[in-house]
């Protein structure tokens, strides 16, 4: 098998990118689909169930789908200093895929609101990253304004190479399962991931050469999954204050809610609300029960497919249903650690543990 190389390499002569310089690439996607037949008996009882699990990537998150082409477009276009808002994915790829092209990388991030592993990856890939006192969508304004006035190029999925490189997920799920899946469930924060596998599959079959999709077929339906404090796009209201534990997906204002909610239509799909509760649930049960370990926001596409699953708006008997698992759990240890801790203390000999273990 030739080495994978990456998805501009795999995907590039179905991208609108330039085509002038070489790829930034940290050779990302390609990412496993994993079953999920436990899982399933448990949320979505006669489905075929499985995880695309983007935690995976190189910086641990889809994210680096999107950058690997926003990098290399900005390099075309000659910026030497990129720039994004995030809460924390964007974050650590942007400073990754920047650090690989020699360009300074800034970052804006909610003070106290992005978990630790994501931090971690923007310090240690020599970003620039700056703390505000306000949420993502205050931030987002603030990094849209400064790439107007400064020579910065703006590296949100605001801009359109983003999801050039985003969409190549779904070619990867339709060439895995041999076809399109029936449902595709996954978390909505700032919308550009659900607007970017719309794209994919609706590119998808025709110049798509997986040559396994069966045509026609139906397009998949989409079935995205806010943050019930943070749902603007399932209440209609604007949201100036979001607030979620899955900090990844608390976003008031999604850039890209028209894109996401024409998706939605087209797909004859759904967007719905799901809890903190809802997540943290199945954040612990496909961990517990798959052994797939995914950080809150990722599983709230799992969350979502249980929740319509058990209101009957979706029915899963003989379904195949693909839940994106947008970013590794390891992403946020503190989330794993006060969720989850059972931590049994026991005297350092042999007898202490056979005692404490009930053996
Ligand atoms: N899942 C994870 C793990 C994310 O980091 C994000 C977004 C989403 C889902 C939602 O994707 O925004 O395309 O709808 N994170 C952005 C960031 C906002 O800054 O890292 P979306």
């Amino acid at each position: 098998m030739a080495a994978w190389k990456g998805i501009i390499h795999a995907y590039g002569d179905r991208m609108n990118i330039s085509k002038s310089v070489a790829p930034v690439t940290l050779c990302e996607g390609n990412t496993p689909l994993i079953p999920l037949p436990k899982l399933a008996a448990r949320i979505a009882p006669g489905a075929e169930l499985y995880a695309k699990f983007e935690g995976l990537n190189p910086t641990g998150s889809f994210k680096d789908r999107g950058m690997t082409t926003a990098i290399t477009q900005s390099v075309a276009d000659g910026a030497q200093t990129v720039i994004c808002a995030s809460t924390g994915n964007t974050a650590a790829a942007a400073a990754a895929y920047a650090a690989r092209a020699g360009q300074m990388c800034v970052v804006l991030i909610p003070d106290g609101k992005i978990a630790l592993g994501k931090l971690a990856g923007a310090i240690a890939y020599g970003a620039r990253v700056i703390a505000i006192d306000g949420s993502f969508d205050a931030a987002l304004r603030m990094v849209r304004e400064v790439s107007d006035r400064a020579p910065i190029a703006l590296v949100n999925s605001v801009n359109p190479a983003r999801l050039e490189g985003q969409k190549t997920a779904a070619w990867e799920v339709c060439e895995q399962l041999g076809g399109f899946p029936d449902w595709l469930c996954l978390p909505v924060g700032n919308a550009g991931n659900i607007s970017s596998y719309w794209m994919g599959f609706s590119e998808c079959p025709g110049p798509c050469r997986c040559d396994v999709c069966p045509r026609p077929s139906r397009k998949p339906q989409l079935l995205g999954a806010q943050a019930a404090g943070a749902a603007p796009l399932v209440t209609g209201l604007p949201c100036p204050n979001p607030e979620t534990r899955a900090t990844a997906i608390r976003i008031g204002a999604p850039a890209r809610a028209e894109q996401a909610l024409t998706a939605i239509r087209e797909s004859n799909g759904q967007m719905l609300a799901v809890t903190d509760e809802e997540i943290f649930r199945a954040y612990h049960l496909v961990a517990e029960t798959e052994g797939v370990f995914c950080e809150p926001s990722s599983a709230a596409g799992l969350a979502g497919l249980h929740q319509a699953v058990q209101n009957g708006t979706l029915n899963p008997e003989g379904k195949r249903i693909v839940c994106v698992l947008t970013g590794h759990g390891l992403k946020d240890p503190d989330s794993a650690v006060a969720e989850g801790a059972d931590i049994q203390k026991v005297e350092a000999n042999v007898d202490a543990l056979l005692r404490g273990l009930n053996l």
